[in-house]
């Protein structure tokens, strides 16, 4: 399916685009620096008239990074109950960045506080069901690709192993929680996998189609297929409201007041409940680790067409 080019979008692209210029792209995850810090995109998909509309370096594709933690919780919660999945991850926000290991010291017992941080994502990954790494990648790259609609959806290999090489906070992450029993898989292996996961290429067209699935409470909007059982698309939605955008999540409810979630490449991956899915991109990130241009984008549009469910 195609997507349209707009001419609102791309007024907006102009307004907002000097921002690009503000904050600095993420390089701590050193192929992630080699991103154009001016690239700017957005795509919103109604899921009433099934139309995508877009303006911006549509083209670009970027790896998902945190959106990816999303998609890997619907899965861990199609593949467990609740009860498992929540026992080993809580649900509350922890005002402290995305990377943070304070929390898992100073709580007993240490388990991270939500799936959206570092910490509880590692875990939700190592709940992904299947033999082998490769398998477990391939069950989240068919669960992008089906709720995309994009079956040319693969990896970043150069993404993934430049994590993969310089990763050693989210293994140190993991290594305390597998000393207080909160973790109990092969670090070596949970790394692999949540690289490449976090690796997964996407350009905004497609976080706009994944949106408009979660928009939808988890139904394909174009074909009325259910993706996601409703109950799971309503926590994950519930969690994009809370920790989403991690130590920016109250502003941003303020600001923007939708479900969203952040990645580290620059994208934003933004949900207008029985409205509308939405992808940003731009890749300069202020200092929680969020797109300055992608968030000024997401407040614009939502004021000008009262997106807020607040
Ligand atoms: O684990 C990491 O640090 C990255 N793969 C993902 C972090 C991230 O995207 C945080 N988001 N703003």
């Amino acid at each position: 399916m195609l997507c349209q080019s707009s001419t609102e979008l791309m007024e907006l692209v102009t307004l907002v685009k000097p921002y690009t210029k503000q904050g600095k792209v993420a390089n701590y995850i050193p192929a992630l620096g080699r991103a154009n810090p001016s690239d700017l995109s957005i795509s919103v998909f109604n899921i009433h008239s099934s139309k995508c509309q877009s303006a911006g370096d549509i083209s670009v594709r970027f790896t998902l990074q945190s959106i990816s933690k999303v998609i890997t919780l619907a899965l861990a919660l199609v593949d467990h109950d609740e009860e498992y999945v929540f026992n080993k991850v809580g649900m509350e926000p922890t005002g402290d960045p995305f990377n943070s290991i304070i929390k898992l010291e100073m709580l007993s017992p240490s388990k991270p506080l939500n799936p959206m941080i570092n910490a509880g994502a590692l875990v939700v990954t190592s709940m992904i069901k299947g033999g082998t790494v490769q398998e477990k990648l391939e069950r989240i790259m068919s669960f992008v690709r089906k709720l995309s609609g994009n079956n040319d959806i693969s990896y970043s290999e150069e993404v993934a192993i430049s994590e993969y090489n310089t990763g050693s906070l989210n293994r140190a992450l993991c290594y305390y929680m597998k000393q207080h029993n909160v973790l109990d898989a092969n670090v070596e292996e949970l790394m692999e996998l949540y690289t490449k996961q976090c690796s997964i290429e996407t350009t905004c067209f497609d976080l706009a189609q994944i949106g408009a699935v979660m928009a939808n409470n988890g139904t394909c909007p174009i074909t009325g297929e259910r993706f996601i059982p409703i109950e799971i698309a309503k926590i994950c939605k519930t969690f994009m409201v809370t920790c989403g955008m991690y130590n920016a999540s109250g502003e941003f409810a303020i600001r923007v007041g939708i479900p969203a979630k952040s990645g580290v490449s620059g994208g934003i991956l933004g949900i207008v409940p029985n409205e509308a899915g939405i992808g940003v991109y731009s890749p300069s990130l202020d200092e929680k680790g969020n797109s300055v241009a992608g968030l000024k984008l997401l407040e614009i549009l939502s004021k000008k067409h009262n997106f807020s469910m607040f």
